[in-house]
């Protein structure tokens, strides 16, 4: 595993106290995946999952711990950096989210096919096998506004082939923004990576079902326009690009 990516946001925010930090150290270890010393992941759920998905930088956790509800058959692998935003996916499993009180009660069932990387999930890239997830999901990723820190954006030159190789066959990328750049940038990069067709032409509706975020709440609410990209991953035929773009 490579030890060390920089990472430029923010790992901790509000001390965490009471019950959320029981949570975190009671039920954290048991979720997070263990790093075999050689070889790749095998992520262990109490199910057998019929599918497999992907969130990085699941914020505060609502639109995984909802979509994880919805999907019982299917396996979910949560990333984020930010200890709060973890202690407040393990509430969303406890129920008793936002109030910090209340009994501890992981319900078994309900974490059966939640995993949680409490880290930079780059750090991981190396680690999961191939074509392990059918769908990757990347919402309102950290938008580093500045020209001379676009590489720094989560799609970026080096992520895009990493998601590539993690995504099956058809996998999909769901990516949303409401910074008009990031946008821009993220359908730029995508296509000339040649990786990837962008699969939903109107970009300003959400796609059936949707499941909004904290992050889509307050741009909604501060008049943002939020951008819902849909990419699927080229066959591999493709493949000759990203063998060229590793030389
Ligand atoms: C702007 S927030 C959006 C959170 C959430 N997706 C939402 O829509 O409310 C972006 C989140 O991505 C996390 N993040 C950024 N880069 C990451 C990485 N490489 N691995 C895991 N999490 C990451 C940050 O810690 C931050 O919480």
């Amino acid at each position: 595993m490579r030890e060390t990516f920089r990472f430029f946001g923010r790992r901790k925010g509000k001390a965490i106290t009471g019950i959320r930090a029981e949570m975190l150290d009671k039920w954290l270890p048991q979720l997070t995946p263990k790093i075999p010393k050689r070889g790749k992941i095998q992520l262990k759920f109490g199910i057998i999952p019929q599918k497999m998905v992907l969130e990085v930088g699941f914020g505060g956790g609502e639109h995984l711990a909802e979509l994880a509800k919805r999907e019982t058959t299917t396996g979910f692998l949560g990333a984020e950096v930010f200890l709060n935003g973890v202690a407040s996916l393990l509430a969303h499993l406890n129920g008793s989210h936002r109030s910090g009180t209340g009994k501890l009660e992981l319900e078994p069932k309900r974490v059966d096919n939640i995993r949680i990387w409490p880290e930079d999930i780059r750090l991981l890239f190396d680690k999961l096998p191939e074509g392990i997830f059918n769908e990757i999901y990347v919402l309102y990723p950290d938008p580093w506004p500045k020209k001379r820190h676009a590489q720094r954006r989560f799609i970026n030159d080096d992520n895009i082939p990493e998601l590539w190789r993690l995504l099956a066959p058809k996998g999909k990328i769901y990516l949303a923004t409401d910074v008009a750049a990031y946008a821009e940038w993220a359908l730029d990069r995508m296509k000339e990576s040649k990786l990837f067709s962008q699969i939903k032409k109107d970009i300003f509706t959400p796609p059936k079902g949707w499941i909004s975020t904290r992050y889509e709440q307050k741009g909604l609410a501060a008049g943002r326009q939020p951008n819902y990209m849909i990419f699927q991953k080229k066959d591999k035929k493709v493949k000759k690009s990203l063998t060229k773009q590793k030389k």
